[in-house]
């Protein structure tokens, strides 16, 4: 079976379907925690740097992979770099697998807040609620958490059933804009707040005594999560890009934006935190408390149109979520029809389907579910999700961004990726000697050290 594949209708919309899939929740829940973390400001500024010397070439690599080949992750390595290296597609499709089961859990909370947020919009905030117990009612309420995570993805099925363009293009179109218009109306309402101040000094002011070597490692592993490399999501997404379009431009784009929101987000929710007296040392605690158990109230105390702004949040959220799970299940979905020769239809509610089974167990891990609950792989990852969390982040991301860098570096030949970056389309500043140089040796050695860090131990996860 030959058919046609799908392209991209516009640039646009390529780069907006590519930007929806970096910014997610590594943008709004991962990535202001981590920068709490790790004390702000140097931390920031080594991030940035891991994004433009790591994060960029391998954008490039990736998405000059796919448009080369025209095929979906397996195909596309074997085809561009040899026969062998379809075991790396392989292994990205498995990734996007497990990540995309247990992404959706953390998804579907987002519809929960969305609906408590507009109960409270319309009906008042309950005095003497704790939403840190009602966070931990809602986690481990089985029946909820399977609802939810369950909406978000027969959300995810239904665009990806409609295809590249008509289904994943049309949504970032609509959905992108609208992100952004909500940012911005937060940004907005949070700078007018007291902490604004801090939170910017906090955010930007790098004070290097602070910066530990870990957090150097954390910031490349999470360079890599956030542009949605290592698990061949854009390899797939730039074999839909039609040869007119420039790879580098496109790539610059989605880095930059990725990178400006997770900073917008992180200056958000700074903002709020510095403006509530002693909510510094409280917020400190884990990942989810600073999106779903300090924001949620602080909407109703402190925030400037909080009321409104409460419910849009976790819209956006949602939103963010949702463009990144669809590339996630493209990958998956993709591979099945280009290799096992399946129509789109039937191999989405396949892939969604078998998907789901796996959410169920990642849904159920707080539950108190018997194994679920309790199992313990890895040392102090109690529970299928922490345990599916930690193997992705820690073993699959980073050797399978390893590989992809040492294909696109040493195995494709440089007539081959010149061709594809340098195609008369590139801006001026693209220097292709450079690109090749990043590439060969310093994402390598980079990506080689958080490979090495987590032999030593160090989480990432
Ligand atoms: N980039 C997404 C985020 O920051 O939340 C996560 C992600 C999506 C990673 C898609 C990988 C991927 F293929």
């Amino acid at each position: 079976m030959s058919q046609q594949r799908d392209h991209w209708n516009s640039n646009l919309g390529f780069v907006l379907a590519a930007t929806g899939s970096a910014i997610g929740l590594g943008n709004l829940w991962k990535f202001p925690f981590i920068t709490w973390e790790n004390n702000g400001g140097a931390f920031v500024l080594v991030y940035l740097v891991c994004i433009a010397a790591v994060g960029l070439p391998i954008m490039m690599a990736e998405l000059l992979i796919g448009r080369r080949s025209q095929k979906s992750a397996v195909g596309a390595l074997k085809a561009v770099a040899g026969p062998a290296w379809g075991v790396v597609g392989g292994w990205g499709v498995i990734c996007a697998f497990i990540l995309l089961s247990y992404y959706t859990v953390i998804a579907g909370w987002s519809i929960y807040y969305f609906a408590r947020t507009m109960e409270w919009t319309f009906g008042g905030f309950p005095s003497g609620l704790a939403t840190g117990d009602l966070f931990n009612e809602q986690v481990s309420n089985a029946g909820l958490q399977l609802a939810l995570s369950l909406s978000f993805s027969v959300g995810t099925v239904a665009v990806v059933y409609f295809g590249v363009s008509k289904g994943i293009e049309r949504i970032a179109r609509l959905f992108l804009p609208i992100l952004f218009g909500i940012l911005l109306l937060l940004l907005v309402s949070a700078l007018r707040m007291d902490g604004a101040g801090e939170a910017l000094s906090f955010i930007f002011r790098p004070n290097f005594a602070e910066l530990e070597p870990d957090s150097v490692l954390e910031a490349l592993g999470h360079s890599f999560f956030t542009l949605s490399l290592g698990m061949c999501a854009m390899i797939t997404y730039g074999s839909y890009i039609a040869r007119h379009h420039s790879i580098v431009k496109a790539s610059a784009m989605i880095v930059v934006l990725d990178t400006v929101i997770a900073l917008v987000a992180t200056i958000i929710m700074f903002s709020v935190i510095f403006s509530v007296a002693g909510m510094s040392e409280q917020v400190g605690g884990s990942t989810v408390g600073m999106l779903f158990i300090s924001l949620p109230e602080l909407f109703y105390s402190e925030v400037p149109f909080g009321v409104v702004l409460g419910p849009l949040f976790y819209v956006l959220v949602a939103l963010a979520a949702l463009t990144s799970t669809i590339s996630l299940l493209e990958v998956v979905v993709s591979y099945v029809i280009d290799e096992r020769g399946i129509a789109r239809n039937r191999a989405t509610f396949l892939c969604g389907g078998a998907i789901f089974v796996f959410t169920i167990f990642a849904a159920l891990s707080f539950t108190g579910t018997p194994v679920l609950a309790t199992m313990e792989l890895f040392a102090e990852k109690v529970g299928w999700f922490s345990t599916a969390d930690h193997f992705v982040s820690n073993w699959m991301l980073p050797t399978g961004g390893l590989a992809i860098t040492l294909a696109a570096g040493w195995f494709i030949s440089r007539k081959v990726s010149e061709g594809e970056l340098v195609d008369g389309n590139q801006p001026r500043w693209f220097h292709y000697p450079t690109w090749r140089f990043f590439i060969r040796f310093v994402a390598p050695i980079a990506v080689a050290s958080i490979i090495i860090a987590v032999l030593f131990g160090v989480d990432f996860s």
